[in-house]
Parts: C-alpha cells; sequence; structure tokens
C-alpha cells in the first residue's frame, strides 16, 4: 500500500509569526491526533496566520516537513474570503440549519472555490498511484472532484466533522451543486450519523436529481460508497495524561481552586452552535430556583475563542462577557461568584483534571455535528480521581447523543428542562451516577479515534476500483467484426431499443422524437445487405409509425405485442392469443396510485398496463413505486403477467409477451447467423438474456445498472458504433465494387 495524506483546513499545530507552535483546537484535531496510524503519513494543511506575517515561509516549509506536515499558506485575501467568509460564514450555519446565520458572497465562493484548487494541486504534487487521500471537512468540499479530474490512481475518502442539513436548507446555499459534485469525486464518504448520511442522500437526489442506495451509488460507471463513522475522542492522548507522574500535581491544584465547591463544567469553542446564552439562561433559572445550592455549586465556562474575526463570534463573545457578567452581579456574594467564565484554552492536562474533577458535565450545542467533550468526560470521571462519580447533561442536538443513551438529554432550547436537569443531576444517588457513567464508557473507550480511523481508512481501501468494475467497452472492434461477417455473406441483425438506448430519456414521452440523424443512418444500415434492423420499443405503434416508418427497419411495439415488418404494411401479432382480461383488478390500483400521487398517470397498453411517475416529487415518488411494487407483486401472483420497476415506471405486461419471445420470433424468421442486441432497462434483459441455438448472439448494455449483457456501452457509444458499422460497410462495398 502506498502512504496516506491526510487534508484538512488547519494542520494539527499553528505556527505562530515567530515561528513558535501551538496545538489546534477542536474536534478535528483533537481526534485525528489520538488516530496517529502506523502507515507513512503525510498531512497537508493550513498552519495559520496569513502568508503575509511569516518572514521565510521556505523555513516554515521545511520545519513542518520533519513532522510530516505540508503547509498551504493562506494570504489575507484568502483568510477572509475562504476561512472566515465561505467556509465559516456561508457553510458552516447552514450546514448546522442555521440558515438565518448564513451570508453570501460570490467573491467568497470564488476564493473557496480558489483554494480547494490549492489544497488539491498540493496534494497532487506530492501523491504518487496508489496512495489513499483522506480528505476532512466542509473547508475541502471540492477537492475530492478536484483530485479525481488530476488523474492519478488514489484512493479518496472524505469525512464530513459537521452535521449535513435536510435537504431543504442545504439548497439555499448558492453553489450547491457544485459542491455536492466536488463530494462525489471520493471513492468513500464518511458522516457521524445515519440522519447525515440520508440527508445527504436526499440532497443529491433532489438537486443532482442522483439516485442512491442506503451505501453506494454509481456515478459514471464508478461506484461512490456512503457509510457512517460516528468519530471517538482522543482516548490514548488523555490515558497518557492520566498516568503522567505529574498528573495528580496538576489535578491536586484544581481541586485546591475549588474550595469544595461542586464544579459544574463546560467546555467548547466559543461558537453560536454550541448554544452559550440559553446555557446562561439556564444556569440563571436553576440559581433562581435553588438559592440554597446558590453558594455550593461552581459553574465552570471554558469557552475557547473562536473564528474571531467573523462578526457572528464577535458579538456572541460580547453578548457571554456581558450575561456572565449580570448573572454573577445577581446571584453572586463575597468570595463567590457563581460563574467562572475562562475565555482561553487549556493543555490537555488541565482538561482531564477538570473533567475529572467535575460533578456535573453541561454538553448542550443547539446543534453539533458528534461533539468530543462528552465522550472525553465520560472517559476521565475515574475513580481514583473523583469524590463523586459525574452526570452528563447532554443535547439531543448533539450526534453524540445517539451514542451516549444514558446521558440525562435535554432539549437546549427549553431553558426549563435544562434548569432541572442541573439539579436532577446534582441530586442523582452515587450508584445511579456510577452505572450510568460505567455502561458508557464500555463503549467509547472501544470506539475511540484510532479506532475510527482504522475502520474508515479499511473501507476506503475495500471500495471497488476501476479494475473491478465493468467498465465501458470499445465498440469499434464489435462495428469491425459484424462488418466482416456481413462480407462473408452471414445474416447479420440488430435489435435495438428506443429510449434510453438510442435517445435519452425526458419529461414528456412525446418529446422523446428521434434527432435529426438518427432515421437517416437507420435507413443507411438496413438498406445493406445481409443485415437486418430491428427496432424493439415499449412505444405504441403510432409513436414509431410517424418516426421510423418506411425506413426499411423492422418496428417492435409495446414489448414484443405487435410488429411491422421493414416498417411497412399492416402491424401483425406476435401472439393474437394474449390474454388480457386481468388488466382491469390491476388497472384501478393503478389510477388510484396515481390519483394520490401528484405528477403521476397510467398509461394503458395493448398487453401492458404503465405508471409513470417522472414528473412526481423524486422521494415520494420512489416511495409510493416501492410500495405499489409490493402491492401488485402480491396481486399479480396467480395472474398471467410479470411486474416489473423500470426507469421512473411501475410496469405490469403480459407474461405472453416480451421483447425477449418477439426478438426470438424473428431472429429464427429471418434465419439470423448474428445477433446483436442492444437496451438500457429491465424489459431489455429478456433480449439481452437469449441464447439462440446456433447464433452468434451478443447482449449490449447501455448505461449503468445490473445485467447479463456481456457488453456496456452508453447511447453516445451505441451511436458512434452504429456509424462506424455504415462506414465500415460503406467502404467494404466500394471496395467489393471497384
Ligand atoms: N479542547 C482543547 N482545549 C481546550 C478546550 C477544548 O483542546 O481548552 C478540545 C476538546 O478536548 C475537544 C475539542 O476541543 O476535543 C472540542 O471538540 P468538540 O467535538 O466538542 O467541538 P468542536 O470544537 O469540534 O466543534
Ligand atoms: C470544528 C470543525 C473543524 C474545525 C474546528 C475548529 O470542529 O469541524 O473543522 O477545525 O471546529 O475551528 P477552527 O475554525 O478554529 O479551525
Amino acid at each position: 500500500m502506498g502512504k496516506l495524506i491526510m487534508v484538512s483546513n488547519r494542520l494539527p499545530v499553528s505556527i505562530a509569526a515567530d515561528g513558535a507552535a501551538r496545538r489546534t483546537t477542536g474536534g478535528l484535531a483533537s481526534a485525528l491526533e489520538g488516530a496517529n496510524t502506523d502507515e507513512d503519513r503525510l498531512w497537508v494543511g493550513w498552519p495559520g496566520g496569513t502568508e503575509e506575517d511569516f518572514n521565510d515561509l521556505e523555513a516554515v516549509t521545511m520545519a513542518l516537513a520533519e513532522t510530516g506536515l505540508k503547509p498551504v499558506f493562506l494570504s489575507r485575501e484568502e483568510v477572509d474570503g475562504f476561512y472566515e467568509g465561505y467556509a465559516n460564514s456561508s457553510l458552516w450555519p447552514v450546514l448546522h440549519s442555521m440558515v438565518e446565520r448564513a451570508r453570501f458572497s460570490r467573491e467568497w465562493w470564488d476564493i473557496y472555490q480558489e483554494v480547494n484548487r490549492r489544497y488539491a494541486d498540493v496534494v497532487l504534487e506530492a501523491a504518487d498511484d496508489g496512495d489513499q487521500v483522506w480528505i476532512h471537512d466542509y473547508h475541502l468540499l471540492l477537492v475530492p472532484t478536484m483530485l479525481r479530474e488530476g488523474g492519478k490512481q488514489l484512493r479518496i475518502g472524505f469525512f464530513l466533522h459537521t452535521p449535513f442539513p435536510t435537504s431543504e436548507v442545504f439548497r439555499a446555499l448558492p453553489g450547491r451543486s457544485t459542491l455536492l459534485e466536488g463530494l462525489l469525486g471520493a471513492d468513500l464518504l464518511g458522516f457521524h450519523t445515519y440522519d447525515y448520511l440520508r440527508h445527504f442522500r436526499s440532497s443529491l437526489l433532489r438537486i443532482l436529481g442522483i439516485e442512491s442506495e442506503t451505501e453506494r451509488l454509481w456515478l459514471d460507471g464508478r461506484e461512490v460508497r456512503m457509510g457512517v463513522y460516528p468519530i471517538g475522542h482522543n482516548h490514548t492522548g488523555f490515558e497518557k495524561e492520566m498516568h503522567d507522574p505529574g498528573f495528580p500535581a496538576v489535578l491536586a491544584e484544581h481541586r485546591r481552586n475549588l474550595s469544595g465547591k461542586r464544579m459544574i463544567l463546560n467546555v467548547e469553542r466559543l461558537d453560536y452552535t454550541k448554544g452559550v446564552p440559553e446555557k446562561l439562561a439556564a444556569m440563571k433559572r436553576f440559581l433562581e430556583r435553588h438559592p440554597d445550592k446558590r453558594t455550593e455549586v461552581l459553574f465552570v465556562l471554558i469557552a475557547v475563542p473562536s473564528r474571531q474575526g467573523v462578526a457572528e463570534y464577535d458579538s456572541l463573545t460580547e453578548h457571554v462577557q456581558r450575561e456572565v457578567g449580570a448573572i454573577n452581579g445577581e446571584f453572586g456574594s463575597i468570595g463567590h461568584a457563581p460563574i467562572q467564565f475562562l475565555h482561553r484554552g487549556f493543555p490537555l492536562a488541565d482538561l482531564a483534571a477538570f473533567y475529572a474533577l467535575s460533578e456535573v458535565c453541561m454538553v448542550t450545542p443547539l446543534r453539533d455535528g458528534m461533539n468530543l467533550v462528552a465522550k472525553e468526560f465520560l472517559d476521565c470521571q475515574r475513580p481514583e480521581f473523583y469524590q463523586r462519580p459525574g452526570v452528563l447533561i447532554l443535547s439531543e442536538f448533539a450526534g453524540a447523543a445517539q451514542e451516549l443513551s444514558l446521558a440525562l438529554h435535554v432539549n437546549p432550547y427549553d431553558i426549563d428542562s435544562v434548569a432541572d436537569a442541573i439539579n436532577r443531576a446534582l441530586d442523582m444517588p452515587d450508584a445511579e451516577r456510577l452505572s450510568r457513567i460505567e455502561a458508557m464508557q464500555g463503549r467509547l473507550r472501544k470506539q475511540h479515534s484510532g479506532v475510527w480511523a482504522g475502520r474508515f481508512l479499511s473501507d476506503l481501501e475495500a471500495v471497488p476500483q476501476s479494475e473491478d468494475r465493468v467498465e465501458i467497452t470499445e465498440m469499434l472492434p464489435m462495428a469491425q467484426k459484424l462488418a466482416a461477417d456481413v462480407a462473408e455473406g452471414k445474416h447479420v441483425a440488430l435489435f435495438l431499443d428506443y429510449d434510453g438506448t438510442l435517445r435519452d430519456f425526458v419529461d414528456v414521452p412525446d418529446d422523446a422524437v428521434p434527432d435529426g440523424e438518427l432515421p437517416p443512418l437507420l435507413r443507411r444500415l438496413a438498406a445493406f445487405e445481409g443485415l437486418s434492423l430491428g427496432l424493439v420499443s415499449g412505444r405504441p405503434p403510432v409513436f414509431l409509425e410517424s418516426h421510423f416508418a418506411g425506413l426499411g427497419v423492422t418496428l417492435v411495439a409495446e414489448h414484443g405485442y405487435r410488429w411491422l415488418d421493414e416498417g411497412k404494411g399492416d402491424w401483425l401479432l406476435f401472439n393474437p392469443h394474449v390474454n388480457t382480461d386481468w388488466k382491469h383488478a390491476i388497472r384501478d390500483h393503478l389510477e388510484q396510485a396515481s390519483l394520490l400521487t401528484p405528477g403521476t398517470h397510467v398509461e394503458e397498453k395493448q398487453s401492458a398496463l404503465v405508471w409513470h411517475y417522472r414528473k412526481a416529487d423524486p422521494e415520494f415518488g420512489q416511495w409510493r413505486a416501492r410500495s405499489l411494487l409490493d402491492e401488485l407483486t402480491v396481486m399479480a401472483a396467480n395472474l398471467p403477467v410479470t411486474v416489473h420497476h423500470g426507469q421512473k415506471i411501475v410496469e405490469v405486461s403480459s407474461l405472453q409477451v416480451s421483447k425477449g419471445l418477439a426478438v426470438d420470433h424473428l431472429i429464427r424468421e429471418w434465419g439470423c447467423d448474428v445477433a446483436l442486441v442492444a437496451g438500457d432497462d429491465q424489459t431489455d434483459e429478456t433480449m439481452i438474456a437469449l441464447d439462440p441455438p446456433g447464433v452468434d448472439f451478443t447482449g449490449v448494455k447501455v448505461g449503468k445498472g445490473p445485467t447479463r449483457a456481456t457488453r456496456r456501452t452508453d447511447i453516445a457509444g451505441l451511436r458512434k458504433f452504429l456509424v462506424d458499422l455504415a462506414r465500415l460497410l460503406d467502404e467494404q462495398r466500394g471496395t467489393q465494387q471497384s
């Protein structure tokens, strides 16, 4: 295996102008710190600050290279437009479903795209074929596709550390399509929870019209996998700190400072998603309601400064400072302020001590991708360090709530219930505290960030790569072979489906008329001696006749119910005894479905009924189609019909009629030596699956999806094949004549 290249907006360390390195704060950096994999690893990211701050970029680059870090420097303008602008003022609020806080600017979007390109270029410069590239978070949504376009053989993974909102919210973003397309360059896309994955798939469907299965989709013949990987905390890092010989002294110092007060701990970046004002309101409510506990408890509020320079963050800081002052003014007494506001970051050892000593930890974000503070607190609660076990109060809106079911769950907007939860936590008996903590600890110590990274990377390695995929086949050799067969005097027949094979789908089926080049091309092919042509469609006779009569092509309508020999004369039935008595029962059912589903309708054919839902709401239409299929399959059990789910249709058709039966009939009737069939959907599989004795037979699948065909092409590839064949036959005829 090649090396692993990690790519995130920030490097795990920030470099100051004087060269001093500082540990990066935030869930992404702290989790990845604990996810140190054994592999040969390079990390690409921003060292903080602006390009203009550093005197010697080369020296910083060299120093970072020693620890496997490769910097992407950003200019002042890029920090403004990319980091503070599009990433943190447009994307961050929208991803956290806070559209009202989002601001948009064309200039930011342009810079975001340019900076993503730069990250991709730096990676491409360092990457070799066979490397794994793991891209992190919302700053770099376009990098996966940019890397794929770089042409190297890379395994590209992407993990989103934030929530993914519902498609209704995501679509507010200017650039939404480009962002989704940017992500689809990855082989594997990871999310913290199943809900985020579900919302992402719904955005793909509603914004790009791309359908997917729960954990995969196909794009340009390539498989894109999606998965749920709840991130874990840096268990190893905390373990190391707590076993450090210096740790008891750190712990003792903080315990002394507490002077016997019951600590209610809060740790977060000062970010509006963390719900700090709401939390302060709940603390205030608690202090109002429980005067007896006012001097007993100490709320410690560690609020790490974050994204200063972004207007929303600056006004939040002012608000919080003011509010803390007001609460302390109202409820404090000489020698005691109920809230201790610490507006700075702390080293891991101090954090571990705070977590170990606190009786309650309040994790109450309004929205949070995961939240690692909750997991770190639980991990650091150890009998050798605490006096009483602690209690975790956890917001329902943190991704972590899905895993930590024994925390006291709260709705952070409901101030009264959070105030009640604080009181309940303080009054909870030790035995209950302990049993809750121990049950959660077991799980999260096993699912730490190292395990998380290992799982993601091994899944990335397992995504089928090009050599495992069914590739699109070059059709020219097939055209050459068929031309040679004709030259040898063999009777060759081509059977071609129309919609999705010779023509793309459109919303209104009647608009899918052939382009100007198709009828003359078919006429030209049908005119060659030794070559017969059949157009085998689900369309009614009137449509086929109006576009293809008189070309010398045999027309097969309604999935093999009728045919028009060489496109002239009268329509004939393949089987005059087809039973269609089943239609009235099925018709009522389909009519009912179309009444209940706007944008759908029922089409009546001689030997089939079709429910079309191309114009329905995509998710609703698909959902209704699935339930209809279930119902119809039960109803059809004793009827001479087959039920089939095609391209935005559900079709019930007579078992005595199929494209396969029709083509089999014509192959025999014409006495063919060689036959090629091409089609795109399940009804075409009945002809693709034929194996007529004594006939040199080839099935060609047009487009994606499962097939029994041995070859695959797309609409353009098939058209080129037909043009090549006509040209080769012309050349052959010219040679023969001269
Ligand atoms: N953290 C830190 N120093 C501090 C306070 C917090 O390194 O002074 C770390 C904390 O240990 C946690 C991370 O910051 O790992 C916060 O991650 P979380 O997932 O809770 O929120 P995020 O900041 O990623 O939104
Ligand atoms: C969140 C984001 C990370 C980010 C961190 C700190 O955890 O998901 O990508 O690094 O916050 O934010 P900052 O803007 O300081 O990098």
